[in-house]
């Protein structure tokens, strides 16, 4: 079988370098184009010393007709509202997107638009598919564009999904507070992301206004079949990767932890990158970094009558780039895994 052809639309940030870091060591799929306006000519192993002697591709620019025709599948990995600009020519020439930005994450325009930018490609929103293949892996199959989640939403859709479609929270009462590590807000010279910003210190940012909140509602208002709304605060920790979401939750009623653990264990019997964690034991970035994991687990607090579910992911991996290349290996028939068996890199 000849190898599955992929380009990657925006190469020079983090998400990209990851994807060409994962694509590398893919069985059956090859990566044959990376773009970048601002390194164009340069080698992806120029900027991103890691990969020297692995990815030496050399950056072009970005034309979504003649990429279209020449790729299998392109992965979009460049800022909202800079996908959207791309993916209709992307789409006409014939091949299938996985996106990474926000811009086909959101089924309802007005909601988008309340959150971003005006959509230039509305047309196109209830085509996308949301790439969270532990839920909606039959849609990813037949899909020509999937909307890869945010890094946060996939963190804490995945810990609160299950018990939301089992009825045994009660939806108006989910809390998310989740922690990233600074990669998550890409490779772009940024105040807020320097050093002495983020080193010795921890903040929260973007409260009760976060562009994942609408994201995270709509995927768990479908897990528990009716609207709900979400508090969602993230914050800034000093580490380069990796995301910790703390989801607190009222019961609905009474449960055992063994209960629980029946409900997770159900959702995920056969999902290979969700892993739970029993005994005494919860989730840490550590322990995922580098993998495509997302370990979750969970405490009952009898006292308070909540549930407080611990989630973690690696932000670029399963939070972005590992995510994509396990949708496009959905798109395409192939193993789940193929690509994506790095374990994770510890201490
Ligand atoms: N970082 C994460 O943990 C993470 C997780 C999930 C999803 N995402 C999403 O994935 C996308 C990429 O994130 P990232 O962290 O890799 O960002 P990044 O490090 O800032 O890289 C952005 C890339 O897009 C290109 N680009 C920037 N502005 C552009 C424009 N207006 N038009 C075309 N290309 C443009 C840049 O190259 P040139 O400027 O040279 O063209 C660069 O290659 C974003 O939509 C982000 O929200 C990121």
């Amino acid at each position: 079988m000849n190898k599955i052809r992929a380009a990657v639309i925006g190469g020079s940030g983090y998400t990209g370098a990851e994807l060409a870091r994962i694509l590398s060591l893919h069985p059956a799929a090859d990566l044959a184009a990376v773009t970048s306006r601002a390194n164009r000519g340069r080698a992806l192993s120029e900027l991103f010393p890691h990969l020297n002697g692995i990815c030496d591709l050399a950056f072009e620019e970005a034309d979504p007709v003649s990429l279209g025709k020449k790729v299998d599948v392109a992965f979009t990995a460049v800022p909202h509202a800079a996908a959207m600009a791309v993916v209709p020519e992307l789409l006409a020439s014939g091949c299938r997107v996985i996106d990474l930005s926000a811009d086909f994450r959101i089924r309802s325009r007005e909601v988008y638009e309340e959150w971003y930018v005006p959509h230039t490609a509305p047309e196109l929103l209830a085509d996308a598919v949301y790439g969270l293949p532990e839920i909606r892996r039959k849609e990813i199959a037949e899909a020509r564009l999937v909307a890869n989640p945010g890094c946060y939403p996939t963190s804490i859709i995945l810990a609160a999904a299950p018990l939301l479609a089992a009825g045994v929270i009660d939806p108006d009462t989910v809390i998310a507070d989740s922690k990233s590590g600074t990669s998550g807000a890409g490779r772009g010279a940024n105040v807020a992301t320097l050093y002495c910003e983020v080193t010795d210190g921890f903040r929260a940012y973007k409260v009760a206004s976060h562009r994942h909140t609408p994201e995270i509602e709509q995927e768990l208002a479908g897990a528990c079949g009716r609207e709900m709304t979400i508090s969602f605060t993230p914050h800034l920790v000093p580490m380069s990767r990796g995301i910790l979401s703390t989801v607190y939750a009222g019961l609905a009623g009474d449960i055992s932890a063994a209960g629980v653990m029946e409900i997770y264990e159900k959702a995920y019997a056969d999902e290979y990158f969700v892993r739970l964690c029993a005994g005494d034991a919860l989730p840490a970035t550590q322990y995922v970094r580098g993998s495509n994991f997302c370990d979750i687990g969970f405490r009952l607090d009898r006292r308070t009558g909540r549930i407080i579910m611990v989630s973690a992911i690696d932000n670029l991996v399963k939070g972005a780039a590992g995510q994509a290349v396990q949708n496009m290996n959905v798109m395409f028939g192939l193993d789940e895994k193929s690509g994506l068996l790095a374990r994770p890199l510890f201490p």
